[in-house]
């Protein structure tokens, strides 16, 4: 996601700090001690890139039995999301929102091993180009991440505009040796769309007449 440099992005950020995950040492304690980031203990969701926000922020309110932690490596563009959730904070009742600013192949340092019950990765960068394969979310070497930050049975759940990645995914999936609980190349078409919150990417693309590739497996 390109963006202008933000004016005064520091400054906004900070704006929003009580929803900003800032000490990282906090989430070694994921499993044993989420009150040091939530008011209450629940099954933590994790979004990875979360661009601006839309899915996170309409996730953790419809969802108040889950704690809800969205990563993004861009921090201007955290910073919309930020200011996203805040405006957005009185629909949170149970104040189950947070960000976290920085890369995912720095998961396995700052998040306890099994402690997330669920990984959504949406609209991820596709690097189309073979010698980019490494970069892309789905890449084996993140889904080795991924298991070790995972409940045992934890669950991925993958939407993506792009043939090439989704196709991709699948092999890199089965490769992990991976359930697939669900797959589909026209998600919007199936019932498994009902209560489906869309992220900035997806209203976009479906508003074109884009299929939106989506699949959710198991580790
Ligand atoms: C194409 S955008 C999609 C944004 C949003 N998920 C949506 O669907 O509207 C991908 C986002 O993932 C972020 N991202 C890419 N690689 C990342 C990584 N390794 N760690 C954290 N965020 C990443 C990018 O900065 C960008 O904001």
């Amino acid at each position: 996601m390109r963006m202008r440099k933000k004016k005064h992005g520091a400054e906004r950020i900070a704006a929003c700090a009580e929803y900003l995950i800032s000490d990282v040492t906090h989430l070694s304690t994921l499993g044993s001690n989420q009150t040091a980031i939530f008011p209450a203990v629940r099954p933590i969701h994790m979004e990875i890139g979360c661009g601006k926000g839309n899915f996170a922020v309409g996730m953790a309110v419809a969802h108040p039995e889950w704690n809800f932690i969205a990563m993004e490596r861009v921090s201007d563009v955290a910073c919309c999301a930020l200011e996203k959730a805040k405006a957005a904070a009185s629909d949170r009742p149970g104040d189950n929102l947070r960000f976290l600013i920085g890369d995912a192949q720095f998961l396995s340092d700052w998040v306890e091993p099994h402690s997330v019950s669920r990984i959504y990765l949406n609209f991820s960068d596709p690097w189309p180009k073979k010698g980019y394969a490494k970069r892309r979310l789905t890449h084996r070497n993140f889904l080795a991440l991924y298991k070790n930050i995972l409940v045992d049975g934890g669950e991925l759940y993958l939407k993506t505009d792009n043939e090439g990645l989704f196709d991709f995914s699948m092999e890199e999936f089965e490769a992990m040796g991976l359930t697939v609980l669900f797959s589909s190349r026209d998600f919007h078409k199936t019932p498994e769309a009902e209560g489906n919150i869309m992220t900035e990417y997806e209203a976009n693309f479906s508003s074109q007449g884009m299929p939106i590739y989506c699949a959710r497996v198991k580790f």
